[in-house]
């Protein structure tokens, strides 16, 4: 796809790219003035090691309970990140043996599946489709598997398909994990990405959790700081331990001023990230009026900066979206790309707003005949 986008470009066609979650769009003022005003003190340019800057840390908590009412310990439940990723991909280090299984939806973020595998874990995939909502079944998952399984990983709402989890399915994946000695991993990466006054929760909320969780948040998408690469773990305090020291060989924690530029990102938060929340509200909206106009079975999604979206015409995703970028410049993800559950799907990233949206609406309709 990347060769053909070069290509294409090239040849002088206008590209619309609303593959990846990645929208150009700007950070709050006070970040950047807080990188200004850090970068030449080189008290932050020095190791910050995994402890990191206190002040994020004690920014991390009273987010945490200003946002969800989760009180946390600041120095044993939280653990700054190179972006979430860091942390979902080094769990499995501290928690997977050879041959242990891990629990991990499909399609989703491939970072579950690839640490667990480099891991020397098995991953068992589980299909997220329609008909569960979206749902990871835990009752389907064979009792072989549960006994080997070490982490369960969850991530509502949910990258790409949408979804979203009502209460009962995350007091139900506690109780899973607590009577099966599982770690939850849940990924709420996109937490403050709730539409039409749905706020998602934290797992942290529900009761047990704090025995069997730990929760990974990201300043990409909410703050659009996806290049900073800042975000934190939360959760039970051995899990948070047990990460920290697997990190302790692998890096020496995220940049400091960084993380002081995230303080002024999470104090910025009652004030600035509605706002933000509202464009992609917006995008939504025209992007689901467009592409039903253009003949496309699409749902308003209730969270995410998605739309995903059955392929119409009976052919793989792979070619749905090779063809929507060779005929008309369009970048869609193709579902399968995330996961062959995802197969028979495809998704659109709400990273262009309205002209651009409608433009690439007729367009994808043109595709699908
Ligand atoms: C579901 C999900 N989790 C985690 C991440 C990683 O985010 P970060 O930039 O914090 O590493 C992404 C990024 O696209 C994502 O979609």
């Amino acid at each position: 796809m990347k060769a053909i986008r070069e290509r294409l470009e090239s040849d002088g066609v206008d590209i619309i790219d609303l593959g990846a979650g990645d929208a150009p769009l700007d950070p709050p003022p006070a970040v950047i003035a807080t990188l200004r005003e850090v970068a030449g003190d080189n008290s932050y340019s020095r190791y910050g090691f995994q402890t990191g800057l206190p002040s994020f840390r004690e920014a991390v908590a009273s987010f945490m309970e200003r946002r969800f009412g989760v009180v946390v310990d600041p120095w044993t439940e939280v653990l700054p990140l190179i972006g979430s990723k860091d942390g979902l991909a080094h769990l499995p280090f501290a928690y997977v043996e050879a041959g242990d299984a891990a629990v991990i939806p499909d399609p989703g973020y491939q970072a579950y599946l690839g640490s667990v595998t480099l891991a020397g874990g098995v991953p068992h995939l589980v299909p997220l489709r329609p008909e569960n909502d979206f749902l990871v079944p835990l009752g389907e998952v064979p009792a072989a598997v549960v006994a080997r399984a070490r982490i369960l990983y969850l991530n509502y709402p949910n990258n790409p398909t949408t979804a979203i989890a009502p209460d009962a399915y995350f007091e139900e994946a506690v109780a899973f994990c607590a009577e099966n000695d599982i770690v939850l991993a849940h990924d709420n990466a996109y937490s403050e990405f709730g539409f039409d006054g749905y706020q998602p929760r934290s797992i942290l909320e529900f009761e047990g959790a704090r025995e069997v969780a730990i929760e990974f948040h990201s300043l990409s998408k909410t703050y659009n700081m996806t290049g900073w690469r800042l975000g934190w773990a939360v959760g039970n305090a051995a899990v948070i331990a047990a990460l920290t020291r697997v990190k302790t060989f692998m890096d020496t924690g995220p940049y400091l001023g960084i993380q002081a530029a995230g303080v002024a990102a999470l104090t910025s938060w009652p004030d600035w990230v509605a706002g933000n929340i509202a464009v992609f509200q917006e995008r939504r909206d025209h992007a689901v009026a467009a592409l039903s106009a253009a003949g496309f079975d699409v749902v308003a999604p209730k969270a995410t900066m998605y739309l995903w979206i059955p392929v119409p015409s009976g052919e793989s995703s792979n070619e749905f979206a090779r063809r929507a970028l060779e005929a008309e410049g369009v970048i869609v993800l193709p579902g399968a790309a995330l996961g062959r559950g995802g197969e028979g799907f495809f998704r659109v990233a709400l990273t262009v707003g309205g002209d651009r949206l409608a433009d690439s609406a007729a367009r994808l309709g043109r595709v699908a005949g």
